[in-house]
């Protein structure tokens, strides 16, 4: 499969946490690891929510998995780094000896398994890498919630302060069609007004596709959240938060 320029690109990848602040979803995470001791998270990205994970409690066993290097390679440079295991892997084909208290996969990184089959498979390797009371949480853009609206150029416009190119302005847009939306990331250096791009395609899965799919990976939701204050999903909903563990029931 070809990697997303967005994350395989070292220059890219480096915009990556100063256009991604930390937010409610990454404080909920954090809080939500409290209980876990082994910790698995898949689709790391730069290792924010790892770093943070192992900043706030130091005895746990965390794991980072991203199919970038570049990603990977920002994660490693972090304060905690160095206790983590980061692992380059399609989450889709990850084998680890490992199982884990809880699996994360933070920031929507759902969204990139494009196919109700790329869905399973990556559920599939989910429950082979849970212990058996083990949970996972993830988090898909509601598609009734249509979000992809709000990231027309106009819209979307951005600034931030790189530590090396300094101001940036960013921006994106996009195409949907059916269920899938390509959108653009782009980014301007103000200083010398150099630019970078790229074009990302996500599937905004809807509710029962994500609970057929769970269903076929030997998976059960226990809790569905529509935002990140914890009320319960429902049709207007901006996220669902999918808590899910192995269904006990089905072998
Ligand atoms: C939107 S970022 C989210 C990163 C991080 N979880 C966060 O919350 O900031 C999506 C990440 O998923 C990774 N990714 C995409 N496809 C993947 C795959 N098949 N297996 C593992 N990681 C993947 C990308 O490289 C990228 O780092």
């Amino acid at each position: 499969m070809t990697i997303d320029r967005l994350y395989q690109d070292s220059t890219l990848a480096q915009f990556y946490d100063f256009d991604n602040e930390w937010k409610a979803n990454d404080d909920y995470y954090v809080e939500f690891a409290k209980n876990a001791h082994t910790i698995l998270d898949l689709g790391c990205g730069t290792g924010m929510l790892a770093n943070q994970i192992a900043l706030t409690y130091p005895d746990k066993v965390i794991f980072g998995i991203d199919i970038a290097d570049a990603m990977l390679n920002i994660a490693k440079s972090k304060p905690a780094g160095s206790r983590i295991t980061w692992i380059q892997s399609d989450a889709k084909q990850l084998v680890l000896r490992q199982k884990f208290d809880l699996i994360i996969l933070s920031g929507h990184v759902f969204q990139v398994f494009l196919t109700y089959q790329d869905r399973v498979a990556v559920l599939k390797c989910i429950h082979e890498h849970l212990e058996e009371e083990g949970l996972c949480i993830f988090d898909s853009r509601n598609p009734l919630a249509k979000e992809w609206l709000t990231w027309a150029e106009e819209d979307s416009k951005r600034e931030f302060f790189h530590p090396t190119f300094g101001p940036v302005l960013a921006w994106n847009d996009f195409q949907a069609h059916d269920d899938t939306v390509t959108y653009g990331t782009y980014y301007r250096i103000l200083n010398d007004k150099q630019e970078y791009q790229a074009f990302s395609t996500i599937t905004f899965a809807s509710f029962a596709d994500i609970q057929q799919a769970l269903a076929e990976a030997n998976l059960i939701a226990t809790d569905v959240l529509g935002s990140w204050q914890g009320d319960t999903y429902h049709d207007q909903a901006e996220e669902m938060i999918f808590i899910v563990k192995k269904n006990q029931m089905k072998r």
